[in-house]
């Protein structure tokens, strides 16, 4: 997990976004429950959900998209050791742009690609082909934010960065679809998310101090640390809405 040249890259983590092993388990049989065909992921990362949910659905074909090429890469490789490289694709790719509808549309952690919340939401409806559904999990307040609350949070933080979980509801409603599912992470889960975020510099730094990046490497790790700790832990959630497109 170490190397002399620098930390790894989300080494620690087995997707991006907080959730606890058993909750990502629970999505990926849901899911996969619907039997859809077609799957696409936008910002998915190295989609290990379109991965695992792909596997469970035989001859589904999922496209995964995203503008990392090394995640994509880890993706293939993913794919590739669960037997399911052929079915599914990785494709270097704007979020934003892409037309092809899909039974299963998948957007965590990436609502910002298309603006705001609501905005994401609009998009995306299109997307799902009728009578398919939506999983979409991005950050939503656990408590109406101060100004002081947001203050210690990344550099300019705002109330209107996020919504409340019933907003985030309602817009979706607006938007089209069906609530099927509702829920919000544990404080616990974005604990072990952000730990493991910190992993990759934090063990890097114990095997490398004295190395010529190492003050650098410190310095950001301990500003993350003090935006999780002092900033956003206990005011910032994170919502998974599994959402349902009518039938035409
Ligand atoms: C917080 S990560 C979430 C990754 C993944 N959905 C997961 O939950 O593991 C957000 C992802 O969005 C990707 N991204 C950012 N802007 C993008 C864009 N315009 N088009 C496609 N992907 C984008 C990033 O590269 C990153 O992988």
């Amino acid at each position: 997990m170490t190397t002399h040249d620098g930390p790894t890259r989300y080494g620690f983590l087995d997707c991006n976004s907080p959730i606890a092993p058993w909750r990502f388990d629970r999505q990926v049989r849901e899911c996969a429950a619907a039997r859809p065909q077609t799957i696409v992921d936008i910002g998915c990362g190295w989609g290990e959900l379109l991965q695992r949910v792909a596997a469970q659905v035989p001859g589904a074909k999922a496209y995964g998209i995203d503008s990392d090429l090394e995640l994509l890469e880890r993706g293939r490789a993913g794919a590739v050791e669960k037997g399911v490289g052929d079915r599914v694709e990785f494709v270097e790719y704007r979020g934003e742009s892409w037309t092809e509808p899909a039974d299963l549309v998948i957007c965590i952690g990436a609502a910002h690609v298309f603006g705001t919340w609501a905005e994401a939401l609009a998009a995306l409806y299109p997307l799902v082909k009728p009578g398919g559904r939506l999983l979409f999990g991005d950050g939503v307040w656990a408590v109406e934010p101060t100004e002081a609350d947001l203050a210690r949070m990344w550099p300019g933080t705002t109330r209107g960065d996020w919504p409340l979980l019933p907003d985030l509801v309602d817009d979706a409603v607006a938007a089209g679809f069906r609530p099927l599912r509702v829920e919000a992470v544990e404080q616990h889960e974005w604990d072990d998310f952000e730990s493991a975020f910190l992993a990759d510099k934090e063990v890097w730094l114990l095997a490398n101090p004295d190395h010529p990046e190492a003050a650098a490497v410190r310095a950001g790790a301990d500003e993350h640390r003090g935006w999780w700790l002092r900033g956003h832990r206990g005011v910032l959630g994170f919502a998974y809405v599994t959402l349902g497109r009518p039938v035409a």
